[in-house]
C-alpha cells in the first residue's frame, strides 16, 4: 500500500492557505455538523478537507491496494465510478496504488466541491466529475464500470434519496464481474452497522439480476488485522503525518460564547475511528435474468 504523504501535505497546505483567508466567518460554521446542505459551502468544503482528507484517503489507499491484488493480470484497464465522490481523495489514492493499470474514474456527486480546484491535477489524470443526483443516472453512464465505490457516502445517499434506483442502475450492467470498494463510517461488529444495511439494497438488486458474492460483505476492517479502535493512523503507515503548522488555531479562541463546542478549532482526524473498509467482489453466475417479475 502506498501513502502519499508529500501528495498529502501539498494539499493540506493550500486548503490551509485557503480556509485561513476565511477567519472571520469561522464562527458561522462553529455549530455545523456534517449536514448535506453544509457541503454547498466551500469554506465549509476547506474544513472538512482539513479534518478528514488525510485519514479518508488513507482508507482509500488501503481499498486500492487490496483492488490491485485482486484485479492480478486479468485485467489491462479498468473503469471506476465513485458515488458522492466529493473533492476526490478516492482517485488520488488509486492513482498512488493501481501502478501498471489503465483506469478511468468518474465521480458523481449532488454537490458541486468547486474547492476541487485546488488540488493539482496532472495533465495525464483521467478524472471526471459529473455534478448530478444519483437519481438520474442511468444504466447507460454505467454499463463499462468494473469497479464502483462508495466512499463514506452511503449513508449520505441513503438520507438523500435515490439509493434503490441506484441499486436498480448498477445491476442493469452487462458485466459478468463487478467490484465495489466501500468506505463506510463505522461498520461492524457492536458498532453502528447502518452503512452495512444500507448495502444492502444494492447486494439485493444484483442478486436479482444473478450475481452473488464470496466475499464476506458482513465485515469491514479497520486497519491492520488484528487493530482495534482508537489506534493511531501512523500504527496503519507510518508515511501518515498530520503536520501541526496545518491544525486549525483560533485567535478568539474561548473569548465567544459559541466557542463552547465550536466545530471549527478542533483536532483532524488521526486514528482509525472512522475507519470501516470492505472491498467486494460480485460475479454473475447465469445470464442475466431478473426474477422480480414472478416474484
Ligand atoms: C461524507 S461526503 C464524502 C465525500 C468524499 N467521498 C470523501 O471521501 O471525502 C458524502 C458526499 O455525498 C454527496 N451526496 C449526498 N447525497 C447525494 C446524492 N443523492 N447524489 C449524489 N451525491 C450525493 C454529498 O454531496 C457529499 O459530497
Amino acid at each position: 500500500m502506498k501513502y502519499d504523504s508529500q501528495f498529502v501535505d501539498r494539499v493540506l497546505e493550500r486548503f490551509h492557505k485557503s480556509f485561513n483567508r476565511s477567519a472571520h466567518r469561522w464562527c458561522e460554521f462553529s455549530h455545523d455538523g456534517l449536514r448535506a446542505q453544509a457541503y454547498r459551502s466551500t469554506i465549509y468544503q476547506k474544513l472538512y478537507v482539513l479534518r478528514y482528507f488525510p485519514a479518508y484517503y488513507l482508507e482509500y489507499c488501503i481499498l486500492a491496494s487490496l483492488l490491485k491484488r485482486r484485479l492480478g493480470d486479468a485485467y489491462s484497464s479498468v473503469q471506476i465510478a465513485s458515488f458522492g465522490c466529493g473533492v476526490c481523495p478516492d482517485f488520488h489514492a488509486l492513482k498512488a496504488n493501481l501502478e501498471g493499470l489503465d483506469f478511468d474514474y468518474i465521480g458523481y456527486d449532488s454537490c458541486q466541491w468547486s474547492t476541487r480546484k485546488l488540488i493539482a491535477l496532472e495533465e495525464s489524470d483521467s478524472l471526471g466529475f459529473q455534478h448530478v443526483h444519483i437519481k438520474s443516472l442511468t444504466p447507460v453512464d454505467l454499463d463499462e464500470v468494473d469497479v464502483f465505490i462508495f466512499p463514506k457516502s452511503i449513508s449520505d445517499l441513503g438520507q438523500t434519496g435515490g439509493l434503490e434506483h441506484l441499486a436498480e442502475t448498477i445491476a442493469a450492467t452487462e458485466k459478468h464481474r463487478v467490484f465495489f470498494l466501500n468506505s463506510f463510517v463505522y461498520g461492524g461488529g457492536d458498532r453502528d452497522d447502518s452503512d452495512l444495511r444500507r448495502f444492502d439494497i444494492i447486494h439485493a438488486a444484483l442478486e436479482r439480476k444473478g450475481f452473488i458474492t464470496l466475499d464476506d460483505r458482513e465485515t469491514t476492517h479497520i486497519g491492520r488485522k488484528g487493530m482495534g479502535r482508537g489506534r493511531s493512523l501512523r500504527a496503519i503507515t507510518h508515511d501518515y503525518a498530520y503536520p501541526q503548522a496545518h491544525f486549525i488555531t483560533c485567535a478568539r479562541k474561548g473569548s465567544k460564547a459559541e466557542c463552547q463546542g465550536c466545530n471549527v478549532v478542533k483536532y483532524p482526524v488521526v486514528t482509525n475511528n472512522f475507519m470501516g473498509f470492505q472491498l467486494l467482489e460480485y460475479n454473475r453466475l447465469s445470464p442475466a435474468r431478473d426474477l422480480g417479475w414472478w416474484r
